[in-house]
């Protein structure tokens, strides 16, 4: 029994080393945390509990019976995020660049699985460059297999994508199909065909972190709903995240204690300006409203003439959604459409009221418009907002 327990011990340190030494100071030297120590960060000391520490891959072609890593790139389990139950993954980019396998997605699969029977929130880490080439289509079977569940698990638990490292080709559509997606800057990038790819097809030169970097996703595509400067800093913010939303789609989120700030206040007699052509910053109205320090904005830099965030009432998660007077004098547009109708939808699946401070022009007239969407994409909105059975106060501030 001893020499058995000895045997297990060894395994799990070398399942603890990943892809070895070598690659996890490669890893410190991006200034990026490896698979593990992102887990550990995340989740309330000693909470830990690791499922499937010791899978390897199954495949013998192309000399990789003798590879064979421990984990097989990706670290999974659960713990708790300020006493909150919480299931998570953590693709190792030491084992294969993070490259999802068949036993890989199994593993990826089993804590979905777990999370959408318990009722708790799923938070992915993603560190991965893709479909392991050495597995062909059995992989792309296993990226279909996660699809599914993220499909399965939407609007039912919250599930949480972190992005910090490479995201390539199959690895970025799980994150996307999501309800949150956070960036690391200069670390972390997603495109479904890298700089190469684009080159051939289109002849376009273009640099990854132009191509699907944080900013080019915070600013153009919408993709990422907010950016980090650090690993550090994007698990402070999952964290930070999580404490706004549910267990599950049956709940509500934790009441937090809160003071009073009557001081504040007073302020908003006075941030409107009494000429209604003059813009003023919406934010400052929020920021009267609401527990002091307690917003949380989402899509900041895209779509800004529009505000969506959560925020906090008395101790209460809401979610805001307000025009922005300071950009496009806060007109309606394809953009800011699809981003409120959205945050609009997951607010109303997990039970989170709506505050809606209304100050806008109407729809942006224009060809670019017009041949864009704005009817569906206008209509997105519309749909959500009539949809929408949570508790709603609009305040119209002052057309
Ligand atoms: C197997 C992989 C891998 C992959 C990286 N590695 N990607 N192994 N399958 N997809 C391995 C490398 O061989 C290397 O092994 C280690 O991971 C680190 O990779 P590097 O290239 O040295 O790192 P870096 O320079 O940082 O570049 C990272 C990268 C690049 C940009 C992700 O590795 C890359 O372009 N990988 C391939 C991306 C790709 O084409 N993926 C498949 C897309 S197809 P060693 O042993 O040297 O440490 C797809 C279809 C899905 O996903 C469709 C679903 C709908």
């Amino acid at each position: 029994m001893e020499s058995k327990i000895k045997d297990l011990n060894e395994k799990l340190a070398l399942a603890y080393l990943g892809g070895g030494q070598a690659r996890i100071e490669n890893q410190h030297q991006k200034k990026k945390l490896t698979a593990r120590e992102r887990v550990l960060y995340l989740l309330d000391e000693g909470s830990f509990e690791e499922i499937g520490a010791l899978v390897i891959h199954r495949t013998k072609e192309f000399g990789m019976e003798k590879e064979v890593f421990y984990g097989d790139g990706v670290v999974t389990g659960y713990g708790t995020i300020n006493g909150r139950l919480t299931y998570v993954f953590a693709q190792d980019f030491t084992v294969f660049g993070g490259s999802l396998s068949e036993t890989h997605a199994e593993k990826i699969c089993k804590v979905m699985d777990l999370a959408l029977k318990v009722g708790a929130p799923i938070i992915g880490l993603n560190d991965s460059g893709g479909a392991r080439i050495q597995e062909g289509v059995r992989s792309l079977g296993g990226y279909a297999d996660i699809f599914y569940k993220n499909v399965q698990s939407s609007g039912v638990i919250p599930q949480l994508s972190a992005i910090m490292g490479p995201c390539a080709g199959g690895a970025v559509y799980s994150p996307a199909m999501t309800d949150f997606t956070i960036m690391v800057e200069d670390t972390s990038y997603m495109f479904v065909t890298g700089p190469n790819v684009v080159k051939t097809v289109t002849n376009e030169e273009v640099s990854s972190e132009e191509l699907g970097g944080a900013s080019a996703h915070a600013t153009k595509s919408g993709v990422a709903h907010k950016t980090s400067a650090n690993d550090v800093e994007c698990l402070e913010d999952v964290k930070k995240l999580i404490s706004y939303l549910p267990q599950n789609n049956t709940e509500t989120p934790k009441i937090l204690p809160f003071k009073l700030q009557d001081e504040i206040r007073e302020s908003l007699s006075t941030i409107i300006p009494d000429n209604a052509n003059k813009p003023y910053d919406m934010h400052a109205v929020i920021s009267g409203i609401i527990d002091e320090d307690s917003f949380y904005e989402i899509h900041k830099d895209y779509a800004e003439n529009i505000i969506v965030g959560f925020a906090r009432l008395g101790g209460r998660s809401i979610g805001i959604v307000a025009n922005q007077p300071l950009f496009l004098a806060g007109v309606l547009d394809v953009n800011s459409s699809k981003k409120a109708a959205r945050f609009v939808r997951f607010c109303d699946a997990f039970n989170i009221p709506l505050l809606v401070l209304e100050d806008v022009p109407g729809f942006l007239p224009g060809t670019d418009q017009e041949w864009n969407g704005i009817i569906v994409n206008g209509a997105k909105l519309l749909y959500a907002f009539s949809e929408a059975t949570v508790p709603r106060i609009t305040v119209i501030i002052p057309k």
